[in-house]
């Protein structure tokens, strides 16, 4: 693998002169007026998904000199040695194959796909992880006795399984409940207990490590309250889904499903940590959702950079980062089901990119992650879309619309995409107003990400588009997008202070933590 980091690349040098001539200018009213094709130069289908770019504040020059970066940065190279199972997790030797868990058995794999055989023999596992925990999905669902299924776990096992069955929600089999417990506060699993029985309830606890502080808490308290209760059936009531099965058995778990060090967590809706969906929608749909996502790996693996979606994407994120220096970006699925998506895709940009060292561990002189942050509309209209239209930063959108609504109430759906349109339309051409107060400047960038209809296929392109376009970026910064040691230090610091709580013990601490602590004993 041959990458070089963004900033020592010629093309970036370059970037930066088109920025200080027509970058910082450009308006994108004037560029739809000098180009009637500017809509279809800037828009394009991927698998399951169009997306309109147009309304972003880019040009066909820029364009091309971000494709030279992502060339000269070696994206492609990089791209096919996580293709090729190579370990690109440098800081914890560890290979990147989220993607493997979504491709076709070797017998029906592309012949097109040279370095599956590299993999051949982690793919054959997967297979046959996948079709038992398939077949259990199966048998839960057809179980009318279970009508309510627990999971408890947290970030990505917690985060990717609970959107999607919220997403999916119009394909969930009826006469089940889902719930999912992360927080450690125990109001999240104490409300859940006081609604659901013993006899009828299964517990999935997933974990990765099955060592989280706030899971292992969660699953212990489920256990005792279920042995409380008169359960003694731990093996039909509880379910461990991890990459450490032995800690499974030994918390006394033996219905286990496993998945793999080189899946990542927030990566692992995929894995067994899917089961909830796969018990939510059925064998049938939770292969549809991966053979969506399969479709979203080839287009990113084969397609020409040019038209990539997911390195478009990338590309333009790199430019509003660290070129224009917008910080943000704003989330806007229109569809209510889309409920947990900006939160997903939180944990997937800013655990991947919210990095301040290279892949050599020296600092980064740029920037990277952006916070991501959002609602589904129109509801954020009417919170802060105010601060999008008129406030002093500019934070470029990316929409999600649904062409086919799956209800039959009428009028609604029009209604909906009509907001989605005009907000679009009204970021990008304002408003002048002399008086002020009314002035829109315009020229808010946007993004319109288009599926046909919500479904099992359509929502695992669209997560697996997002987990490309966040290695792009990623890879462009040169960091390593698949660790998270930002969050160990905080869990480490919780273990001293929860001794201290109960000691009362402030010896040594900072002024205010100390304060904080005396005021909790007092
Ligand atoms: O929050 C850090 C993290 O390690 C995430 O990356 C992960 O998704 C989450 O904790 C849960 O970890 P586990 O699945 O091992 O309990």
């Amino acid at each position: 693998m041959n990458t070089t980091r963004c900033d020592r690349t010629p093309a970036w040098g370059a970037l930066q002169t088109r920025f200080d001539v027509a970058g910082r200018t450009f308006d994108v009213r004037d560029a739809f007026a000098a180009d009637p094709q500017r809509f279809g130069t800037f828009s394009q289908s991927a698998p399951h998904i169009f997306a309109d770019l147009s309304k972003n504040l880019i040009d066909a020059a820029t364009q091309s000199l971000l494709l030279d970066l992502a060339q000269q940065c070696g994206l492609e190279s990089h791209r096919d040695a996580m293709f090729a199972g190579d370990k690109i997790n440098t800081t914890e030797q560890r290979a990147v194959m989220h993607w493997l868990l979504r491709n076709p058995p070797l017998a029906q794999a592309e012949p097109a796909q040279p370095a599956i055989q590299n993999v051949a023999h982690e793919l054959a596992e997967v297979h046959v992880t996948l079709d038992v925990m398939l077949a259990y999905a199966e048998k839960v669902r057809a179980d009318g006795t279970i009508t309510d299924v627990v999971n408890i776990g947290i970030g990505g096992s917690d985060l990717g399984p609970q959107m999607a069955v919220l997403a999916l929600d119009e394909f969930v089999t009826p006469g089940k409940r889902f719930h999912f417990v992360s927080n450690v506060d125990g109001h999240e699993l104490a409300a859940v207990l006081k609604k659901v029985k013993v006899d009828s309830t299964l517990f999935l606890i997933a974990s990765k490590t099955f060592t989280t502080i706030e899971t292992m808490t969660n699953a212990h308290s489920a256990k005792a309250w279920f042995e409380a209760q008169g359960g003694t059936d731990i093996a039909r009531h509880f379910a461990a889904l991890t990459t450490n099965v032995a800690a499974a058995n030994a918390f006394g778990i033996s219905t286990t499903f496993g998945f793999w060090d080189w899946v990542g967590g927030r990566y692992s809706v995929w894995s067994a940590i899917g089961l909830p969906l796969a018990i939510a929608i059925g064998a049938q749909g939770f292969r549809e959702f991966l053979a969506g996502a399969h479709d979203m790996d080839e287009h990113f693996r084969t397609t020409p950079l040019v038209q990539n979606l997911p390195v478009r994407l990338g590309l333009l994120d790199v430019w509003y980062r660290n070129f224009h220096g917008f910080t943000s970006r704003s989330i806007a699925p229109y569809h209510c089901a889309l409920k947990r998506y900006p939160a997903y895709l939180q944990q997937l940009e800013m655990e991947s990119n919210g990095k301040q060292v290279d892949l050599n561990g020296a600092a980064l002189p740029f920037d990277s992650s952006p916070v991501l942050w959002g609602e589904p509309g129109t509801n954020g209209q009417h919170a802060y879309f105010q601060m999008l239209h008129q406030g002093t930063d500019v934070v470029p959108v990316e929409f999600v619309a649904v062409k086919k609504p799956r209800h039959s109430l009428p009028g609604h759906h029009t209604l909906l995409l009509a907001n989605v349109l005009a907000q679009a339309q009204a970021l990008m051409l304002g408003k002048a107003d002399a008086g002020g107060h009314k002035n829109f400047p315009g020229n808010r960038p946007s993004t319109f990400l288009l599926l046909e209809e919500l479904t099992p296929t359509t929502l695992g392109a669209l997560i697996a588009l997002q987990e490309h376009r966040v290695f792009v970026s990623g890879s462009l910064w040169g960091i390593n997008s698949f660790d998270q040691w930002g969050v160990e230090l905080g869990k480490v610091l919780a273990k001293d202070v929860q001794a201290r709580l109960l000691s009362g013990d402030a010896a040594g601490l900072d002024g205010s933590t100390a304060g904080l602590l005396a005021r909790l004993k007092a």
